[in-house]
Formats: structure tokens, sequence, C-alpha cells
């Protein structure tokens, strides 16, 4: 199947400022492809171009076969926009919003079918400044959907939202894309990505440093398991000769082991051999923060 995106050696400067030093990467129909990285990573700026937001400096980008630089407006009446930083007038009304959306839109979807699945249902007649950030996000979410989009880019679309609508908007995205349309979601939030995305490229200083499945990605780059316990022992030496044991750390009572391996059973077997039958013994997969880390060298994404 031919792309829906392309993008090829996309580069993006505000004065000395490298927004995007040099980007490339496709788009199938029907995924959900994700651009992970950092604050200040580049991502805003990769979607705002695709979106003939803003003029690349070079690069080559097609989005539906139409390249963004010269068709903008055609494209923007195929896909959908859920901007980062998104404002309506204050006291416009959310069905008010809505349906100015679908008004211009020549295929617009019945809105009513977004208030209720994005939950801001009872909001209907509530003005756009009244709404929890929550509640902005989530129409925000539902504007980028109204006219049908063939294609929708969500920019941090979870920010602000709590962990029960998050799941829920997990949920909603998946209902997209299962509706044909491809979704385009950028986040700093890796285990957003790991849960909602088919791919991912991790974006760090304006450069796509790895890109494939999650799954892929934690296969190639973070092969480490960590078991984790509780104890009040303090002198533990003879769990750095656990086989496949690489490294112990120790936060108060709470021991992190990291390793490779069955590593789970050899220390649940080293733990009972020294008397330490902990309660709470559990290993952790490796995740992609995992992978950020190995990467980068940076723990948290922020
Ligand atoms: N309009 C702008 N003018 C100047 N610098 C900008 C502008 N927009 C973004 N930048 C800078 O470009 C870099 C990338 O920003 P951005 O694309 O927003 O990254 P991300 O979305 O990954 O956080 C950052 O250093 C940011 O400060
Ligand atoms: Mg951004």
């Amino acid at each position: 199947m031919p792309p829906v995106i392309s993008v090829h050696n996309l580069r993006k400067t505000y004065g000395k400022t490298v927004a995007v030093a040099d980007v490339s990467f496709e788009v199938t129909k029907g995924e959900i492809f994700g651009l992970l990285g950092p604050n200040g990573a580049g991502k805003t700026t990769t979607v705002e171009c695709l979106q003939a937001l803003r003029h690349p400096d070079s690069g080559d980008i097609k989005v539906l076969g139409l390249d963004p630089v010269i068709q903008g407006s055609g494209l923007q009446r195929r896909i959908g926009s859920q901007l980062q930083e998104s404002a309506l007038p204050d006291r416009i009304k959310v069905w008010e919003a809505l349906d100015l959306f679908g008004s211009v839109a020549s295929n617009a979807q019945d809105w009513h079918v977004l208030l209720k699945q994005w939950g801001i249902d009872e909001k209907r007649n509530a003005t756009f400044a009244s709404l929890s950030g929550g509640q902005k996000q989530r129409l925000f979410i539902a504007l980028s959907l109204v006219n049908r989009p063939e294609i929708v880019f969500l920019d941090e679309m979870t920010t602000g939202l709590d962990p029960a609508a998050r799941r829920i908007a997990w949920d909603l995205i998946h209902a997209v894309r299962d509706n044909g349309t491809t979704v385009v979601l950028v986040t700093h939030f890796m285990d957003e990505a790991e849960n909602l995305c088919d791919r991912v490229a991790v974006v760090d200083k304006g450069k796509i440093i790895a890109s494939d499945t999650p799954h892929g990605l934690i296969t190639s780059y973070a092969t480490e398991v960590r078991v984790i316990f509780s104890t009040d022992k303090k002198d533990l030496p003879w769990l750095n000769k656990v086989a496949g044991v690489k490294k112990v750390a120790r936060h108060g009572n709470r021991i992190e082991v990291e390793g490779n391996g069955p590593l789970l059973a050899l220390v649940a077997a080293a733990l009972v051999e020294h008397g330490i039958v902990p309660l709470d013994l559990r290993s952790e997969q490796p995740s992609l923060e995992d992978v950020f880390l190995k990467l980068t060298g940076r723990t948290a994404v922020d």
C-alpha cells in the first residue's frame, strides 16, 4: 500500500534554533503513528509542516498525495487537526463551535455523536471559557474529527486529562482508526505511545533516532528485565552474583535488580536461600521508557 504520508529530509529553523534538523518517515493508511520525544524535540514543528501550517526550509512532503507547501487548502479539507495550543473565542458555546466547524466541512459528521463519545454532552451549552482543561482538550479532539478526516493529527492529545479520561481517549482513538482514519499522534508520554501506536518514531533534537513498532523498539534497545522487592535487610552482596544480574539499586527499603535471562526465578531462589521472602516480589518488563534511556542516556522524557 502506498504511504499516505511521506517525509524526506524535512528541515525547519527559527532563526538560529534548529527545530527540525533532518526528519524522514512514512505513514501507511490505517496506522496509528506516533512521534514520541521530549519537549523541544521538534515534533510539533514537524506535524505543523505536514498540515500546511508552516513552511519547511527544505525537504519533500507528501500528505494524501498533496504537497502541503503548494496545495495547503485542498489538504486541510481532508485532514483533522487538534493543535497543541488551540484556542476558541471565550464566549462561544460548545455546540456552536462544533456546528461552526461542521458547517465549513463538505461531509461533516453529526456532532451530537461526537459530543457523547467524548463525554462533553452535558457541556453542550457551556461557554468555551467555562470548561475545565480536560473538557477543552476533549472538545478540541471532537472538533478535529467533525470533517471526517482521512488523517487526524493529534498533538499532546491527553495533556490535562485525568487518568480515567486518558484511558477513554485511547479507546476512542482506536475506534477512530478502526473506522478507517489514519492517526498521527504527537506525545511526550511513553506509556501513551506504547499503548496506542502501531509504530513509533522516537524524536530527539530535531531528528528521528529510532523507529519501529513499540515491541520492536523494546526488543532492539531494551533487553533488560527489572526485578523489584522490598526488604529491611541492609547487606545483600550475594545479589550481584546471581546469574544474569547487571545492577542492584536500593531506594530505601525498595531493591531494584536489573539484568537479563530468567531473572525473577533466579532472584527468587537466591532470596529464599538467604531467608528473605518478600511479599511484593515482582518483575517489570522493559518499556519505551527504557528504550529512551538507552538511546539518549536520559531517563525521563521531560
Ligand atoms: N514559532 C517559533 N519560533 C521560534 N522558535 C520556535 C517556534 N516554535 C518552536 N520553536 C523552537 O523549536 C524547537 C522545537 O519546538 P517544537 O517543534 O514545539 O518541539 P516539540 O513539539 O517536540 O516540543 C524548540 O526549541 C522550540 O523552542
Ligand atoms: Mg509540541
